[in-house]
């Protein structure tokens, strides 16, 4: 059996997409390997759940950088002295810049809390419910120089309800995305993304 690939994971918060990951990870169910999680922001509860799984911990802060390329340039530095082959952005609230994302092409994945394209950015869950929508989701995708406008992995349906708040879509689409990034990080790790311009087509199992 090779080696199980490994991947860093950039968080910024609560850590419920990592803590996903990890779950499966452990239970044999996605075979890759977290090298390193990285925080911009100190304290944040995604590196408690990281060090609980013994898995290497690291806070870049934002603010102990003069300027975003060298923010960048550091966590470009942790990812690699890592080891990673991809990058996970597991609720980082940072937009990378064009030249970072260059430095990894098709090779950072992000999760959304909504169908892209519509609802883009902050807030995705409140702009479906203030849109009226009747279908939301997740939808997990290649990082590209836009903003949440990558090539499309996966993605998830849930229904909108007529009396859902943000919170409460929110909670809904989160149980999908504890689904759909973990199911997206495997199919990448088995090789059977397939990148033809915008599309993502997945192949079958070798
Ligand atoms: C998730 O809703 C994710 O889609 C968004 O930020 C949130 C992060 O949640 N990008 P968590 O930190 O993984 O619990």
């Amino acid at each position: 059996m090779s080696e199980a690939k490994k991947i860093g994971v950039l968080v910024s918060g609560r850590g419920s997409n990592l803590q996903a990951l990890i779950d499966r990870i452990e239970a044999g169910k996605l075979d890759v390997k977290i090298a390193v999680v990285i925080s911009d922001m100190p304290g944040a509860f995604a590196l408690m759940r990281a060090e609980k799984a013994g898995i290497k911990t690291l806070t870049v802060n934002r603010k102990s950088y003069g300027d975003r390329a060298s923010f960048e340039k550091a966590v470009d530095a942790a990812l690699r002295e890592a080891g990673c082959e991809l990058v996970v952005l597991a609720g980082f609230m940072r937009i990378l810049s064009p030249a970072f994302v260059a430095a990894w092409p098709h090779l950072i994945i992000n999760i959304h809390p909504a169908l892209l394209p519509s609802f883009p950015g902050l807030h995705g869950q409140g702009q479906a419910v203030a849109y009226g929508v009747k279908y939301s989701g997740c939808t997990v995708h290649f990082v590209d120089a836009g903003t949440d406008s990558g090539p499309i992995i996966l993605q998830k349906v849930v229904p909108v309800l007529d009396d859902d708040t943000e919170d409460s879509l929110a909670e809904r689409i989160l149980a999908k995305e504890h689904e759909a990034l973990p199911e997206a990080v495997e199919l990448w790790a088995q090789g059977r993304l397939l990148i033809e311009g915008r599309k993502v087509k997945i192949i079958s199992k070798k």
